[in-house]
């Protein structure tokens, strides 16, 4: 079996398993989606958002992409955040980064990558925002571990610009949080941004509504 037929063969499986214990699991599951969370996570193949929180097929609107960027004129990215938000009116968002991100450590490096360079300058961006804090971390690799970190930090602050998510936490109280996954260990870092202070400090200059 190769593994394109593999695959196949994976589902067929998946399907008796999910039946097995609910006959009517895709009837249900057709009834339509209402998910609570929308998580804006990393392409990377190794952090699988349902896994890794745990959450079946409906809980979770899902967004990867390289480095979990939230920029502002990715048509992609702002649609999700809009529909989900508008219309599925999902109660929390997360930006999920990961320790041992290929694009952070990209962005860290002098190296011209193509039509990665424009991806990858808004990482650059947000070191450039806390350059000196990262410049006073002397280890190379606790300096990557707190880009990753300022990074989801900054995406936040991205998806807090959104007039969806300004109206929506005004509203119904839409939160947003920012996590890391810790690839070595498996665990999900919270790392606790004050989503209502920072939404303070910068609505002077980015409030929509
Ligand atoms: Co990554």
């Amino acid at each position: 079996m190769n593994s394109i037929e593999k695959i196949f063969a994976n589902n067929k499986e998946w399907i008796a398993g999910k039946l097995s214990l609910d006959p009517a699991y895709f009837e249900n599951l057709n009834k339509g989606q209402n998910p609570e969370f929308l998580y804006i996570g990393c392409s990377d193949s190794r952090v699988t958002a349902e896994d890794l929180m745990g959450v079946q097929p409906g809980e979770v609107f899902v967004h990867r992409n390289i480095a979990n960027m939230v920029i502002s004129i990715d048509l992609n990215v702002m649609s999700v955040i809009n529909y989900s938000v508008r219309h599925l009116k999902v109660k929390h968002i997360i930006v999920c980064g990961h320790y041992s991100c290929g694009g952070i450590k990209a962005a860290m490096q002098s190296v011209d990558l193509g039509i990665l360079n424009p991806w990858l300058r808004n990482i650059r961006d947000v070191y450039r925002l806390h350059k000196d804090e990262l410049n006073a971390i002397a280890d190379e690799q606790a300096r990557y571990n707190r880009l990753v970190e300022l990074n989801v930090q900054e995406q936040c602050v991205n998806l807090i610009k959104t007039a969806s998510v300004q109206q929506a936490h005004r509203q119904r109280g839409l939160m947003v949080y920012g996590w890391v996954f810790d690839i070595h260990t498996g665990k999900l870092i919270d790392l606790k941004i004050d989503f209502p202070k920072i939404l303070a400090d910068i609505m002077e200059i980015y409030r929509l509504s």
